[in-house]
């Protein structure tokens, strides 16, 4: 294989970019993009990598979650709070059912580039490129909205740089305190229909903290009860920018790309000749690849041979999106064939991207039911095969949106009007995402 660098990856084709007419101002805010402080530091992605390593190895569990796509609009302290107060809240659930430590990976701080299923949106006649994620242009349906912008990539990295910030300030400085977040668990109980459903695991780790209390184990001679570390991540779809930001690291000589400690290919640009593949394989963070039903057995061992040669643990997560019909059919000779040549992946069930449909009403959404029983047979067939049923990677918000129906607060087709924000697909809101950690917890209970 060539010798990988950087920009190894422009010699390559590539699926799912801008095109940007002003080629001197794109090349001048790359250069600027080079010259700023990396977001991450590489020993942090290590630690990351390391965790990676133990759910690998059947010892731990994925969360990963957050926005579809960050908005430079919706930027803003509460929103990024009640994000990281709902990952808490559903790791704490998810730690205690499954008795093993729960890696918390936000899908924030950089998750702004969008691939898109057609070049061009078209409304009541007219035709424009489409919304490709606020990196690259603005969702509003005008001409010169949908342009693509290179400056939009500063504020990008502005933007991840604040929001990075609040998160480690929120992660270190008491927003973290076990006993907080399980106060707000059993407020999210007592308030939910459903109250009978989830108050047991509530009232049990409740329990335990106040039986750690009683025994001395208190936030301030044992740190971990009081502070967590919460890791960021995104599509690195952009590739101007992921390269920008991929610098040497001093301590070890390898290359890491900065702006999140872990990065992604999406399913639409994951083709193993192309320019993602390329870059990915010479960046030494954790990273992963969504994996949707055409995956052929052959193709995926090619891929984690081309992403992780030397079958590291920890390297890789395959992200499936198979979608809840299609999953039976689809997963488990996955599942098989990579047992079978002794790849050592993490297995990470995204429930949500194979179920997304158009409501009567006209909105994109998801069912809650379809969502829990792609999950269910995510479980299932880790059982089946003797493997280990390693995360889940949801699109979601602390806010109170409305955008998948269903849920004990049974949103229906008819109530998605009523705050429906996001950009692009639609996400579980606080209540349904911390349903949905007290179901996916009786798995993990009995697993
Ligand atoms: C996403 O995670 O937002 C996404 C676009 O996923 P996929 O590549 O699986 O379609
Ligand atoms: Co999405």
């Amino acid at each position: 294989m060539s010798q990988w660098q950087p920009d190894s990856w422009r010699a390559k084709p590539i699926l799912q970019q801008p095109t940007y007419d002003d080629k001197q101002q794109l090349s001048a805010v790359e250069k600027k993009l080079k010259s700023y402080p990396p977001l991450v530091f590489a020993a942090e992605t290590r630690q990351l990598f390391k965790q990676l390593g133990n759910v690998a190895e059947g010892k731990g569990f994925l969360l990963q979650g957050g926005d579809c796509a960050e908005s430079f609009n919706e930027f803003n302290a509460p929103k990024i709070r009640d994000t990281f107060k709902v990952i808490l809240q559903m790791a704490i659930v998810l730690t205690f059912a499954g008795r093993c430590p729960v890696t918390k990976v936000a899908r924030m701080a950089g998750q702004y580039a969008k691939p898109r299923s057609g070049d061009f949106e078209t409304i009541d006649g007219v035709s424009l490129p489409s919304y490709r994620g606020d990196i690259i242009n603005s969702f509003e349906f005008t001409e010169g909205a949908r342009r693509p912008d290179p400056q939009r990539m500063v504020e990008a990295y502005n933007q991840s740089a604040a929001t990075l910030n609040l998160l480690r300030a929120f992660a270190q400085g008491g927003l973290a305190d076990l006993n907080e977040v399980n106060r707000w668990n059993m407020a999210f109980v007592d308030n939910n229909p459903l109250k009978e459903r989830y108050q047991d695991i509530a009232q049990r780790i409740q329990e335990s903290l106040e039986f750690m209390g009683v025994m001395g184990i208190n936030p301030t001679n044992t740190p971990t009860l009081h502070e967590t570390m919460l890791f960021t991540s995104h599509e690195a779809l952009l590739l101007n920018y992921e390269q920008a930001l991929t610098r040497v690291d001093t301590l070890t000589g390898n290359w890491y790309n900065c702006s999140a400690h872990m990065l992604w290919i999406g399913e639409r640009t994951r083709q193993l000749d192309h320019a993602h593949l390329e870059f990915f394989r010479g960046i030494h963070n954790p990273i992963g690849v969504k994996v949707g039903p055409s995956m052929g057995e052959d193709e995926l061992i090619q891929l984690i041979d081309a992403l992780n040669p030397e079958n590291t643990a920890g390297r890789l997560t395959l992200i499936t999106r198979m979608g809840a019909d299609n999953l039976e059919k689809n997963l488990p000779r996955l599942l098989r064939r990579v047992k079978q040549e002794g790849r050592k992946v993490v297995w990470s069930s995204d429930p949500m991207h194979g179920n997304t449909i158009k409501a009567s009403s006209g909105f994109k959404t998801r069912n809650f039911d379809a969502i829990l029983r792609e999950i269910q047979q995510f479980f299932a067939a880790h059982k089946a095969e003797g493997t280990h049923a390693g995360g889940i990677h949801l699109e979601m918000t602390g806010q109170h949106v409305t955008e998948c129906t269903g849920g004990a607060y049974q949103i229906s087709d008819d109530d998605l009007a009523q705050a429906y924000k996001t950009q692009c697909d639609p996400r579980l809101n606080a209540d349904q995402v911390l349903e949905m950690a007290f179901l996916v917890a009786d798995h993990l209970r009995v697993k």
